[in-house]
C-alpha cells in the first residue's frame, strides 16, 4: 500500500511572505496563497484533456482569493495608521476585509447589494463590519456608478481609504493577487499553457496577466470567462474594440455582476497582449459546472468558482485547447459562500429517513 502524503505545495508560507517561514510581523496576514493544484479526475478525462487541474483558492483562509488582495491591502492600512475604511463588495471582498480589519483593529463599514447570498454576508457580520445594502448597488449600472463616485467623493473628504478589489481603485493591494501567477508556473514546472479566469471586474485576471508578465518564460493563454447576463469584457472583445460599455445585468452568479468598467478595458487589452479568448457562458451552465466540481470533483465551490469550469468546456467544444496541453481551472470561491447554490445542487441527492430495522434491507437492495 502506498503510504499516504499530504500533498502540500513548497513550504507553509503567506502569499505577501516568500522567503521565509516565520510569520513576518509587519505583514496583516490569515496565512492566505499557497493554494494547492490538483488534478481533475473527472472532468479532464470526459472532456478529453490528459492535464486539467484546479486550483484550490477557495482554500484560502476566508474561503476567497480576495485574501490575497486584503492581506497586501490591510498591511498598507496598518503601515498607514487607518483606523476606519469603506468599501463595496459583491460579498467576497466584504468577507475578507471584515475579517482582516476585525484582526487587526481597523473599523470597516460595507456597501453591498441587497442580493449577496447568505454565507458571504454572515462572514462580514460575524466579524463585526457594519453592512450597508444599497437597492439597485450592482444590478444597476447608474446605481452602481452613483455609489462608486459618492464613495470616492466621502473617502477624500474624510481621509477613509476606498476598497474595491479593482487596480482602478487599489493597485497596490490588488498587486497582491499577482502572486498566483508564480505559484502556478512553480507547481506546473513552468509548463503551463492555459488559464481560465471567471471575470466580474476584472482585476483578477489583471493581476493574473501581471504576475505571468514578471515570471521569466511563462507565457500561458490567460482567458476570460464571463456570464452572459454581464458581458462587459466578452462584447467589447467579440465586438473588436478597446472601450467597454456599462451594462444593465441580469445574471444572478455573485461575484461577477460588475456592470460597469471597473478593470475591464485593463482586461481587453490583456487579453489581446496574450493571446486568450473570452467565453461568454449562460448561469445555467455555471450551475451545471457548478454541480459537476461538486459530484465529480469534490471540490465545494461557490458558482463563481465554476465559472472557469464552463469557460473550458466551451473552450473545448471550439478546439481551443489541445489534448496534451496544461490546463488550469481558478476555483475562485468556496461552497459555504453560496448555500442557496448548493442546496439546488444537493436537492438532486435527497436523505432516506428510515426505521432502524429497514437499514439492512435498503442497503442490500
Ligand atoms: C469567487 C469570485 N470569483 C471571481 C471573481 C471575479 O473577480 P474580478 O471582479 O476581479 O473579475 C469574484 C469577484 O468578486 C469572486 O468573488
Amino acid at each position: 500500500m502506498t503510504p499516504y502524503k499530504a500533498h502540500v505545495f513548497g513550504p507553509p508560507r503567506a502569499a505577501n511572505q516568500p522567503t521565509s517561514l516565520m510569520p513576518n510581523p509587519s505583514q496583516a496576514t490569515l496565512g492566505e496563497g499557497n493554494t494547492p493544484l490538483i488534478s481533475s479526475v473527472s472532468m479532464g478525462p470526459k472532456l478529453g484533456l490528459k492535464n486539467l487541474y484546479f486550483k484550490l483558492e477557495n482554500c484560502n483562509p476566508t474561503g476567497s482569493y480576495k485574501d490575497r488582495f486584503i492581506a497586501a491591502e490591510v498591511t498598507r492600512l496598518v503601515e498607514r495608521g487607518v483606523k476606519a475604511c469603506v468599501a463595496t463588495s459583491s460579498g467576497n471582498t466584504g468577507a475578507s476585509l471584515a475579517s482582516y480589519c476585525a484582526r487587526y483593529g481597523i473599523v470597516c463599514s460595507i456597501v453591498v447589494s441587497p442580493e449577496t447570498p447568505a454565507g458571504k454576508l454572515e462572514q462580514m457580520r460575524v466579524h463585526g463590519a457594519r453592512l450597508l445594502q444599497v437597492k439597485g448597488f450592482i444590478s444597476s449600472s447608474e446605481v452602481t456608478e452613483t455609489v462608486m463616485q459618492t464613495l470616492e467623493r466621502l473617502s477624500g473628504e474624510q481621509n477613509m481609504p476606498l476598497v474595491v478589489s479593482a487596480f482602478r481603485y487599489c493597485p497596490e493591494g490588488m498587486a497582491g493577487v499577482q502572486s498566483i501567477a508564480p505559484e502556478l508556473s512553480e507547481q506546473c514546472d513552468g509548463e503551463l499553457d492555459h488559464v481560465f479566469v471567471p471575470v466580474g471586474g476584472g482585476g483578477l485576471f489583471t493581476a493574473v496577466c501581471r504576475g505571468f508578465d514578471e515570471v521569466p518564460g511563462a507565457a500561458p493563454k490567460v482567458h476570460v470567462v464571463q456570464p452572459q447576463g454581464c458581458p462587459t469584457v466578452v462584447e467589447a472583445f467579440e465586438r473588436g474594440v478597446d472601450t467597454v460599455q456599462p451594462v444593465e445585468s441580469t445574471t444572478k452568479i455573485s461575484g461577477l455582476s460588475v456592470p460597469f468598467d471597473a478593470d475591464a478595458t485593463t482586461v481587453l487589452k490583456a487579453l489581446r497582449a496574450n493571446g486568450g479568448q473570452a467565453f461568454g457562458v449562460e448561469d445555467a451552465e455555471v450551475y451545471e459546472a457548478q454541480r459537476m466540481m461538486l459530484s465529480e470533483e469534490g471540490i465545494y465551490c461557490e458558482p463563481a468558482a465554476a465559472t472557469a469550469l464552463a469557460g473550458l468546456r466551451r473552450a473545448v467544444g471550439k478546439e481551443i485547447v489541445g489534448c496534451d496541453d496544461r490546463i488550469v481551472c481558478l476555483v475562485t470561491g468556496h461552497g459555504f459562500k453560496d448555500p442557496e447554490s448548493i442546496a439546488r445542487a444537493a436537492a438532486e441527492y435527497p436523505p432516506v429517513l428510515l426505521e432502524a430495522g429497514e437499514l439492512e434491507s435498503r442497503l442490500t437492495a
